[in-house]
C-alpha cells in the first residue's frame, strides 16, 4: 500500500439500479437516469467513444488544458486542495499537477472499486502527491475527508459533466460546489459549447456505433444484474440535438410493440416508443456564465477553442 494514498468510503446511499429502473419505466415517459451507463463495461465504451473523431469534447479540453495550465495556476496560484468528483481513471487531473501543485488532491467517485485502482496508480506516478480519494455520488453530496490540509480549494469538473443535470439541476450543483469550497474557493470546469447541431449529432452517432453500444449497455445490465426478461434487440439507439431545449437527448427506441417483464413488474412498449437515458446540456459562454454569477460564482477567465467547440472557466466564489 502506498504511503500518500488514503481512501474514505462515505457510503453514498444513491438509488439503486433496480429501483431506478422500476420508478423510471413506471412513468409516463419511460427514463433511467445516465449515471447507470458506469458499469465495467459502460466505462469501457465510454472510454473508446472518447476516442472517437465524431467526439471532439475530450480532445479539444485536453488540448486546451495542455495550452492553458500555466495560466490557470497563475491565476489560482499553487498549494490548493485540488477536489475532482466523477475522477474515474483521473486522466485529464494529470495535466494540472505539475503546475497546480496541490496541497492534496481529493479524487471522487461513486464506484470505490474503481477508485482504488485509479488513486493508486496516481499514488505511484505523483509520490509527492497526498491523494484523499473519496467514494461519493456527486449528484447528491460532496463530503470531503477530514484529512484533508486546510487551505483555499480549487474544485475541477471537466469533461461537460455539467451537461447531464437540467438546469435546475445544474444550479443545485453549482452552489454545492461554492459551499464545498467556500469564499475564496474557485471552480475550474469544462462546458460544451453550443453549435452547428450537424457536429452535435456526429458526436453522439459516431460512425463506429459505440455510443449506440453504451446506450444499448443499459439494457444488458438490466437483464443481466436484475434478471428482467427483456430483449435488448427489441430497442434502437436515438441521440438527437433539441434546439429550443439546448440540449442532446438520447434514447432507446422500441422497435416493436412489446412487454419486458421486471420481478413480477410488467412495462408495455409501444412500437416506437422512447425510453430517455440522457440529456447532455450545451451552454453558451454567456449562458454559463450568467448561471454561474446567479450561484455565487464570478468568472475569472474562460478559454474557447477557435473553432468555438469547448469553454473551460475558471471561477472564484464570492
Ligand atoms: C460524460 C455526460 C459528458 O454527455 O457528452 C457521451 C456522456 N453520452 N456520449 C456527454 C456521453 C454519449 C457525456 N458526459
Amino acid at each position: 500500500m502506498m504511503e500518500n494514498v488514503t481512501f474514505h468510503d462515505h457510503k453514498p446511499e444513491s438509488l439503486s439500479l433496480y429501483d431506478a429502473v422500476v420508478q423510471g419505466l413506471s412513468k409516463r415517459q419511460k427514463s433511467i437516469p445516465p449515471k447507470f451507463f458506469y458499469d465495467k463495461r459502460g466505462s469501457e465504451l465510454f472510454d473508446q467513444i472518447c476516442q472517437q473523431p465524431e467526439y471532439y469534447l475530450p480532445t479539444v479540453e485536453r488540448l486546451m488544458l495542455d495550452q492553458y495550465v500555466a495560466e490557470i495556476a497563475d491565476l489560482a496560484g499553487q498549494g490548493r486542495v485540488l477536489i475532482e468528483p466523477g475522477a474515474g481513471s483521473a486522466s485529464k487531473v494529470r495535466l494540472l499537477l505539475d503546475a497546480l501543485q496541490p496541497s492534496a488532491f481529493v479524487p471522487m467517485d461513486i464506484s470505490f472499486e474503481y477508485l482504488k485502482t485509479s488513486a493508486t496508480e496516481l499514488a505511484e506516478e505523483y509520490p509527492w502527491l497526498s491523494i484523499r480519494a473519496a467514494c461519493v455520488d456527486y449528484t447528491h453530496s460532496l463530503p470531503v475527508p477530514e484529512n484533508v490540509p486546510v487551505g483555499p480549494r480549487l474544485l475541477f469538473f471537466p469533461g461537460s459533466s455539467l451537461g447531464n443535470f437540467n438546469k435546475q439541476e445544474a444550479c443545485k450543483f453549482l452552489r454545492l460546489v461554492h459551499t464545498t469550497v467556500g469564499s475564496g474557493g474557485m471552480l475550474l470546469i469544462g462546458v460544451d459549447t453550443k453549435k452547428n447541431y450537424g457536429v452535435l449529432n456526429a458526436a453522439y452517432n459516431d460512425a463506429a456505433g459505440l455510443t449506440a453500444k453504451f446506450n444499448l449497455n443499459l439494457l444488458y445490465r438490466v437483464q443481466n444484474e436484475l434478471k428482467a426478461d427483456l430483449n435488448p434487440d427489441n430497442f434502437a439507439h436515438k441521440a438527437f440535438y433539441n434546439t429550443e431545449a439546448g440540449r442532446i437527448e438520447m434514447h432507446l427506441i422500441s422497435k416493436l410493440k412489446h412487454t419486458l417483464r421486471l420481478d413480477g413488474h410488467e412495462f408495455k412498449f409501444e412500437e416506437g416508443e422512447y425510453l430517455h437515458t440522457e440529456n447532455s446540456y450545451k451552454y453558451s459562454p454567456e449562458e454559463f456564465i450568467s448561471m454561474a454569477a446567479m450561484n455565487g460564482f464570478k468568472s475569472l477567465r474562460y478559454w474557447v477553442d477557435d473553432q468555438g467547440l469547448f469553454a473551460i472557466y475558471l471561477l472564484q466564489s464570492e
